[in-house]
């Protein structure tokens, strides 16, 4: 979703925005922009409608200053027009703004101040620097007082970079629930909505919290409240590896993360065990959750699928109840909590809005939480009592892959943890380190399966408007995660589905050549499911079996190695993680910048 940088006080202020707008692409956007002032009142405004490359080639020859700020805008409101794109001046043009999050209140703001202002398009974001210039100039106010007025007049999301035209060595920087985080140079300043944007420049970041304010220059920087008393904060040193964020010699990043899963799997076991193969979780942490008696695991997309792909695993191995939620549903309709409820908030990004909008809650009710999340430092790691890193090593491309793995291993872990503390035979037995070295080699030979899968992908999907998944048990869980990620990327109309439930309603989708796709990797459900494809093959469609080597018939299109019973989500994803890639390639879409979509959701 939208992206800032803001850099002051360097003279290469150009390579850093674009470079910077560049890292903050996998976000997700439809727009961009860059404002850069090289002296009083002398600045470029450039805006684009699409890729960084095509702001690129409007800026054309090199534009030089040392100080600005830059935007890609993931539409709300208003349409991706040049028009709509950030950074957005005043109607007098003194002052230029970039913003992330919904304003709620923008049209009371716009009838009670604006009524007299032109606008040039249709985001709330011009309400808010025209708010500031009109604050300036109608009451006087200094930029800094009337940026500390307009924030306590906005209701909603905000994170803000604003700058005055006529003072180029000061950026102001505020935010409320959408992430960004100030960047430390020597002799220069930065600010980004995430780390990695500015990872080139420096390690040394410094935390924003909700309804405050930073005045950045490029030797100075002062913390102040919306109400403004002064905040003292330590800068912390950020252990991101600028080579993670290269995709080598792979043409997408999606390509690069599936392969990238056998090693997160590894890195996660070398993490959070021992020699002797204990599983070693903070004490705090698992006893929060032994003192729970259910666990509610909170989430979205992706993640949400891999809660699924979890629960009965966990409740398995610990004996603990285990509900799993869509976050943005659980946010407004609260259901009646057990008498210990603990929370898990998985999510890749640690960013959801949608989460952070429960998370507030149960931190507001007294409830302790875990977030389960791969970037250190995100909001719902720090808002959280405890964090549970995947270390997946940064993950680019939309489309969740490395982090689907990661998940589900760490909530094994966890349970393992939690099992064998509670002398759960079934924990107490499985030897999750030897499972997991397994898994982590199955899913390095499903990898080199590729080119079959490249295949079968052709066979399958290369005409058609949509597909189906099913399966059973955990395979019906991983059958809804394959259908997102055939949806996200290929823009087929894909649906995972019970096995069992098609009949009841679904079969009558079934045309002659429409691709049915089952996942099978449990015996005891392996004839069930095969009976569901057969009523479809009779009416015409196009099967396709993913079965693992023990449930496999001489017939299944791809076969894959048997992992333990309790791991099969981790290896069943595998190929429809490839059959996505390849659908998505052959019909020439941009696979790791999907339309419409964004990898870190900070709007509700
Ligand atoms: C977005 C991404 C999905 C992701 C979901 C939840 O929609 O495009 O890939 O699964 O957000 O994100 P989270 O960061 O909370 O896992």
């Amino acid at each position: 979703m939208c992206g800032i940088v803001g850099v002051v006080g360097n003279k290469n202020t150009t390579d850093i925005l674009l470079q910077g707008l560049e890292k903050l692409e996998y976000r997700g956007y439809d727009s961009a922009g860059i404002y850069v002032t090289s002296g009083v009142n002398r600045f470029k405004l450039i805006k684009a409608v699409g890729r960084i490359s095509d702001l690129r080639a409007k800026i054309g020859i090199d534009i030089s200053g040392s100080a600005g700020i830059g935007h890609t805008r993931w539409a709300t409101h208003g349409k991706p027009t040049v028009d709509n794109a950030h950074p957005h001046l005043s109607q007098s043009g003194r002052f230029v703004l970039v913003h992330n999050g919904v304003i709620e209140n923008f049209v009371a703001l716009r009838e009670k101040y604006l009524a007299d202002v032109k606008l040039a398009g249709e985001t709330d974001t011009e309400i808010a620097v025209n708010l500031i210039a009109k604050l300036v100039e109608r009451d006087n106010l200094s930029t800094q007082e009337a940026f500390q007025k307009a924030l306590s007049l906005i209701s909603g999301s905000f994170a803000f970079a604003l700058m005055d035209t006529t003072d180029m060595g000061t950026i102001y920087v505020a935010k409320r629930k959408s992430p960004l985080l100030i960047g430390l140079g020597e002799d220069y300043n930065m600010v980004c909505s995430d780390a990695m944007a500015m990872i080139r420049e420096t390690n040394q970041f410094l935390e924003i919290h909700d309804d405050e304010m930073v005045i950045l220059r490029k030797d100075e920087l002062k913390i102040l409240t919306i109400t403004g008393a002064e905040v003292v904060r330590k800068p912390f040193t950020a252990e991101l590896d600028l080579s993670d964020i290269g995709k080598g010699t792979f043409p997408f990043y999606m390509l690069k993360e599936i392969n990238d899963q056998p090693t997160v799997i590894r890195t996660l076991l070398q993490k959070y065990t021992n020699g002797t193969g204990e599983m070693m979780i903070d004490e705090a942490i698992l006893a929060d959750i032994l003192a729970s008696d259910q666990l509610y695991v909170v989430a979205a997309g992706t993640s949400e699928n891999a809660g699924w792909a979890s629960k009965q695993t966990f409740e398995q191995l610990t004996g603990i109840p285990v509900s799993v939620h869509t976050a943005s549903e659980f946010a407004y309709n609260f259901p009646i909590l057990s008498k210990k409820p603990f929370f898990i908030y998985l999510t890749q990004s640690g960013e959801t809005a949608d989460l952070r909008q429960v998370l507030v809650e149960t931190n507001r009710l007294g409830l302790n939480a875990l977030t389960i999340t791969n970037v250190p430092g995100s909001t719902l790691s720090r808002e959280a009592a405890h964090t549970l890193l995947l270390h997946a090593g940064p993950e680019i491309a939309v489309a969740s892959t490395k982090a689907y793995t990661a998940q589900v291993a760490m909530m094994l872990i966890l349970a393992k943890a939690i099992g064998v503390k509670l002398s759960n035979p079934q924990a107490v037995t499985l030897d999750l380190v030897r499972e997991l070295g397994i898994a982590a080699t199955a899913i390095a030979a499903i990898v080199d399966m590729k080119e079959v899968i490249d295949d079968l992908t052709y066979q399958y999907t290369e005409d058609t408007r949509n597909c189906f998944y099913i399966g059973r048990g955990s395979d019906y869980h991983v059958a809804k995660e394959a259908s997102l990620k055939m949806k996200e990327i290929s823009y087929i109309q894909c649906e995972g589905f019970a096995a069992g439930e098609l009949k009841h309603g679904t079969i009558a989708l079934i045309e002659e050549g429409t691709p049915v796709i089952a996942l099978i990797s449990d015996l005891r459900l392996a004839p069930h499911t095969r009976g569901n494809l057969m009523e479809v093959y009779s009416r015409g469609a196009n099967t396709l079996v993913i079965a693992t080597e023990a449930c496999a018939i001489d017939e299944d299109e791809i076969v894959i190695p048997n992992v333990h019973p309790l791991l099969t989500p981790l290896v069943t994803v595998i190929p429809t993680q490839l059959l996505a890639y390849y659908a998505s390639l052959h019909r020439g879409l941009d696979v790791d910048k999907p339309r419409n979509l964004a990898k870190s959701v900070t709007v509700e």
